[in-house]
This record gives C-alpha cells, structure tokens and sequence, in this order.
C-alpha cells in the first residue's frame, strides 16, 4: 500500500532547513532615541528598532520574546517577479516559499497564545501563502483573508483587469484563545438605531420571534413555545411566516426582566412584539473581511502621508497607509502590548504602534532603515508629526527606542581552518552569546562575579576564554554550594572524569568553542539569497495601484531582492 500521503504544497527547496545561530543584539547608543521630557504616566522607551536581515533578527528575539508579541504585522516583498526575470519561474515561487517559510516559523514561536499575524498580500503569492500559513499554523487557525481596497480608481492601462485591492492574510497562534475588537460604530451604523426613547436613547427594533437557524421552531425550542399578552389583552403566539409554530429568542423569566425593552406594534395583521437594541450598549460592529479605502486609507493616502513628513530627498515607495495599521493594532491589542513588524519599510507599524501607546519591535535590512524609519520616529517621539492617525489616536509625544544590530557571528575560521572565538566579541558580548545558546538569560550578578546568566532561580551560567584547573574549579564549585548548580563554559579544563562525577557535582563543564560547533551554522550572514545571486528587484511608483507590480523606475530606494539587500 501507498505511504499515506498528507495534503501539502511542494516546492523545490521546501525540504532545506536552517540551523540558525541566535545572535546577541548590540546596541548603538548613538542611533537609539529617547524624548527630552515625559509627556505622560505610561511613555514606552523600550521599544526596539533593529538594522539587519530579519530571519537572523527574529531568531536573536526568540529567547527574550518567544510567546510574548501580541500582534505581528508583515508586508513582505510581494515577489512581483520582477527580481527573476533572467531566472525560472518555478525557482522564483520556490524560494520565496522557503525564505517566508523560515520567518514564519520564528514569528509563530514569538506570538503569545492569544496573538494574531496579519500579512498583506497581492495575487502573486496570496493562495500559496494561504496555503503555506495553513501548514504552519494549522487550519483551524486561520482567521480570515480580508481584501483591502488598495487603489481609489481603476488603471486604465492595463488588459484585462485593474487590480484594486491586497489581500491582508489574518492568522491566528491558537483561534480558541483570540479576540479581537469590535468596531466603532460608523455613521451609517449609527443611523441604524432610528428610534429615540423618552430618555433620548437612540436604538432599533428586533422581533422577539426567532427568524432562521435551527431553534426557530417550536420542534427544536420547545421551551421558548409559549403565550405572551399583547396591550389589548389578546394572547400571542411564535407563529412563523409559513404558518408552522415558532419559538421566541428569549425565555419568559428574560422577557420579565428586560420588559422595558419590549415594544408591541399594531400592524394591518395583528400584534408584532419587538425589543430594543440601544446604540450606547452595542459593543460595535464586528470586523469585515473588506477593507475600504475610505475608512483605512489607500496607496494614494501612504504615499502622501510619507511625502509630509518630509524624511529624506527620496520618497519610500511602498509604504502602507497609518489608519490600516491603526485598525490592525487597534482590534488585536491593548496598550502596552508588543506589536512586530520585521519588513519595517519606513517604519509605518512602529510609528502608529508609538502613538497607540503599544510596545513595538521594528527590523528593516535596508539603508532606509537610517534615512527613513528612524527620522519618522525622531519625529513621532517628539510630537512632530502632526498626521496619519495623531489626531485620532491624541498623540502629542514621548517615549523612545532603542537601536540595534545583529552582532557578527560567534565563531570565525581561524587561518588553519578551525572555528575559534570571533575575534570581534569582548568578555561581556563572548558571555551574552554563549548565554543565548545555552538557552540562559544573560544578566551578570553584581553578588557571584561567576554568574553571567540564569536558567532558574538556582541554575546559572560562567562563561570565560581561561583555562580551568582542578582547583579552580574545586573553589568554583564549593562558591556555588550545594543549593545552587553552574554550567561552566571555557576554553578548556583540567579534571578527570572522576573528578567531574564525584566532587564537582553541582558543576557542568563544557568547552567552548567545541560544545557549540554543531548546535547551528556559524559564519553566516546572509539567509535572503541562498539559492542563486539574483538581480536587483524594481520598485514602482503608481499613485493608485500595486505597491509591488513591476513597473520599472529609477529610484535611490529600491525594493530590496527578494528578502535581500539591494544592490
Ligand atoms: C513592502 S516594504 C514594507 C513597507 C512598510 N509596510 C511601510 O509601511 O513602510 C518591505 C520591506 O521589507 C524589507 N525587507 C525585505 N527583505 C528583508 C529582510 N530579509 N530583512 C529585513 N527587511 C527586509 C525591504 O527592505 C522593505 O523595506
């Protein structure tokens, strides 16, 4: 018989995993920013910005973050295919496939059980991702693909149809444990609630008869089958419309209790009997899965809202506008949250998360990650940037973050080939790096000059380039006593192995570099490009359409490769 085979999307490539090393961040105090005063109780300041390629990114935040981001927003290159076009179609899907893949399976680990990812889309990838987030995420947490109305008019130079919307893929870690926000009500809504009680409450009417689903019957709701007595004293029965007995939606003991919301009405036919739904009890309207551009903005208002705020002499091409990542970040997290956003571009997720009040991760590899995003949050820090959603969301100023880099892999090839110590780390950076790898949270002791990190309250971490001998590691082991145990990472160590089993028993001895050689692929910067060096990707410039097709232009800023820099 046939191997059982599962329902999957293959591509060429799929099966290539990476061990990634987790690098330590490094902070550059000179890009980092903070406001000059506090404007209020609750200015976040540490929020991160980080320049680098994302996978290296989020795999150096997995240890710190893992279950803890609230809400991911990616607006990754759409793979056009205009990077490709020396190379085969099928290589161009396939990689794609595989470098969203690996930071996909990063960011689920980084959601916290109750968070959502939201991915905007257009239609050269959006099914294969579909089904490529159904794989990693699991079917049942998908949420929804809403289409966002991306353009305001139809392009009139194109064959066959104008493509006026992204898709905005929403996906779920556990769909048990999500909610998301209702809506306010919109004008239109509003006007739904076309009565005014005597207290001048605005509300509408439903009918107290059950209509359509399975309990409108007196069958399948016996119990909600009964008499009620209209204002003339006539009794009144659940009749449907085909003439079968129905049922009411509420129960006799709820009718008693919220009788000042029933209302009876006289009509040609008899008596209907209704009750109110009141304007200022409605918790809003639910989300939908069509975005217009008339409540969060189109390509036209981002392109505008960037060309305002007057960043740099070159315009970001691609950027989304700030009212659709208001929504986004308003429906999916509460104020303190993290929000991540590791295609930052030029920073629109960090800049609306700022004045949200939400706590934000930004990654961007490219130069615009200086000429843009951080000159966009100087501004947003400072309550300069009086538009997108400042006035909606109150925003006057405040907060800060902080700036960083991924540090050079841990381990070089020395002359004759060996892998040793990056000349390139200090003690403190050799002891964060070492900590990450061994899975402890770097935090020297002020107390046990031996204690670099921590596992549990009672398991630590001693990272050093000596050698060790016999007696320093007896002296080491009775300093961290009987209660305590120590994983003692160094170059190297002089103790038998009965040594080790009988006296040092609290002690973990390992060699480093040695122990860590297999644990990932060391000396590797670049996981964009991993198939073949491809050329540069083009950007676009429409006012109305596609932040991504391939229209050719020259501009200082393009795109970068596909997951890539730019060259
Ligand atoms: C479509 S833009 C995002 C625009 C953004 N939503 C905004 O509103 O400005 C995609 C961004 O992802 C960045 N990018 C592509 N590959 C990357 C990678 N491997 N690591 C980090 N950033 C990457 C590009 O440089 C580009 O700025």
């Amino acid at each position: 018989m046939a191997a059982k085979q599962k329902l999957e999307l293959t591509w060429i490539g799929k099966e290539q995993v990476t061990k990634l090393e987790p690098r330590i961040l490094i902070e550059d105090v000179e890009l980092s920013y903070h406001a000059s005063k506090r404007f209020g109780g609750d200015d976040l300041f540490d929020n991160k910005l980080i320049f680098g390629d994302n996978l290296l990114a989020l795999k150096a935040l997995e240890h710190e973050y893992a279950g803890r981001v609230k809400c991911v927003f990616i607006d990754p290159p759409y793979n056009t295919g205009s990077a490709f076009v020396h190379y085969e179609d099928g290589i161009e899907h396939s990689l794609w496939l595989s470098l969203i893949r690996d930071r996909l399976e990063i960011i689920k680990r980084l959601m916290s059980d109750d968070g959502s990812l939201w991915i905007t889309i257009d239609d050269n990838e959006a099914h294969y991702l579909k089904v490529l987030c159904d794989e990693i995420f699991g079917r049942r947490n998908f949420v929804a693909n809403a289409i966002w109305e991306k353009a305001d008019s139809p392009r009139m130079d194109v064959r066959l149809f104008s493509v006026r919307h992204d898709h905005l893929l929403v996906y779920s870690k556990n769909v048990n444990n999500l909610k998301l926000k209702r809506l306010a009500n919109d004008e239109t809504r509003v006007k739904h609630y076309n009565k005014i009680d005597a207290d001048g409450r605005r509300y509408y009417l439903k009918p107290l008869r059950a209509m359509g689903g399975k309990g409108d019957s007196r069958a399948n709701s016996p119990s909600l089958y009964f008499e009620l007595t209209a204002p003339d004293g006539s009794k009144i029965l659940p009749i449907r419309q085909d003439g079968e007995d129905g049922a009411w939606r509420w129960s006799r003991k709820k009718i008693e209790e919220e009788s000042s919301r029933i209302e009876w009405i006289k009509t040609k036919s008899g008596w209907s009997v209704n009750y109110r739904i009141y304007l200022d009890s409605s918790e809003g309207r639910p989300l939908e899965t069509i975005w217009f551009n008339h409540e969060v903005g189109s390509n036209r208002t981002s392109k505008t809202e960037i060309k305002n705020l007057q960043l740099h002499s070159t315009l970001f091409d691609t950027p989304k506008p700030e009212s659709l990542l208001a929504r986004v970040i308003d429906v999916s997290t509460d104020r303190g949250d993290i929000v991540l956003d590791s295609f930052a571009g030029s920073g629109t997720t960090g800049a609306v998360a700022h004045k949200m009040g939400r706590r934000w991760i930004l990654v961007e590899l490219g130069e615009h990650c200086h000429t843009h995003v951080i000159p966009r949050l100087k501004k947003v820090i400072d309550g300069e940037d009086s538009g997108g959603v400042t006035e909606a969301v109150e925003w006057k100023g405040g907060g800060g973050f902080r700036y960083y880099k991924l540090a050079p892999s841990l381990l070089e090839k020395d002359k004759w080939g060996n892998w040793v110590i990056n000349r390139e780390y200090d003690a403190n950076m050799l002891a964060a790096a070492v900590c990450k790898h061994e899975g402890f949270t770097y935090r020297p002791s002020d107390t046990d000059w031996w204690s670099h990190g921590y596992s549990t309250e009672t398991d630590f971490i001693y990272v050093t380039t000596q050698t060790l001998t016999e007696d320093q590691l007896l002296a080491l082991s009775e300093e961290v006593g009987t209660d305590r145990t120590l994983l003692v990472c160094c170059s190297a160590y002089k103790a038998s192995a009965a040594m080790l089993n009988d006296k040092l028993t609290n002690l973990t001895v390992k060699k480093v570099p040695n122990a860590l050689l297999s644990k990932c692929e060391w000396g590797k910067d670049d996981y964009s490009m991993n198939i073949i060096k491809l050329s540069a990707a083009d950007v676009v410039d429409d006012e109305d359409d596609s932040t991504q097709t391939a229209k050719k232009k020259k501009t200082a800023y393009k795109e970068a490769d596909l997951f890539g820099d730019a060259e």
